[in-house]
């Protein structure tokens, strides 16, 4: 058995609030702090925000508040988003705590000590949104791949950290320790990159550009790039370099991340690591991305419901079973309102919530009120016993490989065959004669004993259904209920005082966009009289990337926009009320691309842009799948 266990999500960017991809990140870690703490091992689990940088600089001044007013707002939401989650972090970290720039500060003056820190000159491209520099030929069509946008061409005299001497001693180290990062598909990425030869991590920002940051030890003029602060966050938090836990929680340490910051984490943060005289942690697990199609979204006075609301909407257990049984880790998932709803009524309502319901009224009516003494079982119980014994290896299995889905599936098939052990034993037939008292006790004994492994089994996942199920069956000591207990059947004492409980899992229904009222439809403009396909042939529709875009200097309305069709041209739009400059660059719009040019307010727009009426205003023609830029629209 592990000794130890130390799990860590990604410490959030605080330059925009916290969203689903955010929470279930956050979830996966507790479930599985949850399950360790759950089998006796010592667990300690840290989240936190990463607070420096560009990026954040940004959103502030957007804000039109201090970088440091502006970070502990949003780290404050995500701080207390995550007990709203039933998120039992045992550390919440923020790169301006001073624990953390000391801890920053004695690494580098280490590793500048050691002589892997130069200073040199560099040139290249820096994206903002990724705060990195690109190789040329990492751009596609000269464009950031994460942001679709063009990155600032930059000369800088910087401070560098040799990321090129460790590449083979990586590549080794992955290689030696085949689940060092996992899913295999992560490890081979990461792989991939160290293919071609590692370049030196550009590890600083000069002060006339930059301040909010952490300063260099060793040149009062620069301060930290962003990721060499973040990543050193995971060893903070358990008190690197001398603290207890750091001895006892670094050797066990798992990073848990999605796909998006593989690079950092795969390539500079063990080089940095190996660097400082620092043991690699032990294994880094990438999973996939939530696409949220917001079209599908059900929508409720015309707005559209943002994922993490669904929680309220239905319930924090069912949110937190949606996410981790519909997402195959490693894999990307689609979230749907419909889907979530399906699992809910199907897994929660059905099959748990009717065997807890089922149960309860059998034991209730056929007993005194308190669970009965098995006394007569027979070689038809076995399977159930067995189940529960093979369930367990099944669970344990899955959640060393991190196949939280499948540990799911494990549990239920569980349930179903406790469910068709009631249907098998016909409890009902039994209890119309008084001679068969002792068979049917045992039976029923048997089925809330396979209630409390139900409990302790999904505790992690839904730990308030896990309790509400164990008050019913009537234990007092929660906390003797450990994975442990599970081990030998009938843990549950005989003599527990029984209560019904509600109904666990309520049927849902869905409720989907509203149909639009009757009076609504009469303000539909009239359609305007027919034309010919060839008339409609003649207006050319293209897809458009919105390159840049500002406002027209005193106009409120009007934004100028460069967009690419054929190359590269102007337009000049009125949607200045309805979008800022910064949501629409990047977009991809629909545009007439054979309009006459015209002029407003003395600047050429060569084109139209798309766009219809919404309830919140304007809203821009789009597509389902990014389209080519330039691509006929017919
Ligand atoms: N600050 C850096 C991480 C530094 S760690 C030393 C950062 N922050 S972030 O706010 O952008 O968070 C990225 C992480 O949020 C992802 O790796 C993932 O954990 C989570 N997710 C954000 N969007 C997501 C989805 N759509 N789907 C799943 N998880 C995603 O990067």
């Amino acid at each position: 058995m592990e000794k130890a266990f130390y799990i860590t999500t990604p410490i959030y960017y605080v330059n925009a609030s916290p969203h689903l991809g955010h929470a279930y990140t956050t979830i996966v870690a507790d479930v599985l702090a949850r399950y360790h703490r759950l089998r006796g091992i010592p667990t300690f689990f840290a989240t936190g925000t990463d607070e420096h940088g560009d990026k954040i600089v940004e959103a502030a001044e957007k804000a039109g508040v201090t970088p440091q007013e502006y970070a502990d707002r949003i780290s404050a939401q995500f701080r207390n988003l995550w007990p709203e989650l039933a998120v039992t972090n045992d550390y919440f970290i923020r790169t301006t705590d001073p624990n953390h720039v000391e801890t920053v500060r004695r690494i580098l003056r280490k590793v500048h000590d050691a002589g892997d820190i130069y200073f040199g000159q560099y040139e290249g491209f820096y994206c903002v949104g990724c705060e990195r520099f690109y190789m040329e030929k990492e751009l596609v069509d000269g464009k950031c791949p994460q942001h679709e946008t063009f990155p600032e061409h930059r000369k800088e005299s910087n401070y560098f950290f040799k990321m090129s001497k460790y590449q083979n001693w990586l590549i080794k180290h992955i290689e030696e320790y085949p689940d060092f990062i996992r899913p295999e598909r992560y490890r081979n990425e990461a792989l991939a990159f160290l293919r071609d030869p590692l370049e030196d991590l550009c590890i600083s920002r000069p002060k006339s550009r930059l301040t909010w940051g952490i300063t260099l030890p060793f040149d009062e003029n620069y301060v930290t790039y962003v990721w060499f602060d973040a990543l050193i966050n995971y060893v903070t938090a358990i008190g690197y370099p001398d603290g207890d836990n750091f001895r006892r929680f670094w050797p066990v340490a798992e990073h848990l991340i999605a796909k998006d910051i593989l690079k950092p984490h795969g390539i500079y943060w063990p080089t940095m690591l190996k660097a400082a005289g620092v043991e690699p942690y032990r294994h880094l697990n990438v999973h996939g991305y939530w696409n949220v199609d917001q079209s599908k979204m059900s929508k409720s006075l015309g707005n559209v419901v943002k994922p993490l609301d669904l929680k309220d909407k239905y319930g924090l257990d069912p949110f937190r079973y949606f996410l981790l049984r519909d997402m195959v880790f490693g894999l990307d998932s689609s979230f749907s309102e419909e889907a979530f709803v399906q699992r809910i009524n199907s897994d929660l309502a059905n099959d748990l919530g009717n065997l807890v319901s089922r149960t309860m009224t059998m034991a209730l009516k056929y007993g005194d009120g308190r669970v009965p003494d098995p006394r007569i079982a027979v070689d038809a119980d076995r399977l159930l016993w067995e189940t529960a014994a093979k369930t367990l290896t099944d669970v344990e299995a899955c959640f060393a490989e991190l196949a939280l889905h499948k540990a799911l599936i494990a549990i239920w098939e569980f349930i179903n065959v406790t469910n068709k052990y009631i249907v098998e034993r016909e409890p009902w037939v039994l209890a119309k004669d008084p001679a068969n008292r002792g068979r049917l006790e045992t039976i029923v004994y048997n089925l809330l004993e396979a209630l409390r492994v139900t409990a302790v089994l999904i505790s992690p996942f839904m730990p308030g259904s896990a309790g509400r199920i164990m008050d019913q069956l009537g234990i007092a000591d929660a906390a003797g209920q450990t994975y442990e207990s599970l081990r030998t059947w009938g843990g549950l004492k005989a003599g527990n005082k029984l209560t019904r409980g509600e109904s666990l899992f309520p049927r849902v229904e869905l409720k989907t966009v509203e149909a639009i009222p009757e009076a609504r439809k009469t303000e539909v403009a009239p359609i305007k009289p027919e034309i010919s396909y060839e008339e409609f042939e003649k207006v050319d529709l293209r897809a458009a990337k919105v390159i840049a875009a500002e406002r027209v200097p005193k106009s409120s309305k009007l934004l100028k926009l460069t967009i690419e069709i054929d190359g590269k041209r102007q337009i000049v739009a009125g949607m200045g009320k309805d979008y800022t400059p910064e949501e629409i660059v990047g977009k991809t719009i629909v545009v007439v691309a054979n309009l006459k040019p015209a002029k407003l307010m003395g600047l050429e727009s060569r084109g139209m842009l798309l766009a219809t009426d919404s309830e919140e205003g304007l809203t821009l023609l789009g597509f389902d799948r990014p389209p080519k830029t330039g691509a006929k629209i017919h």
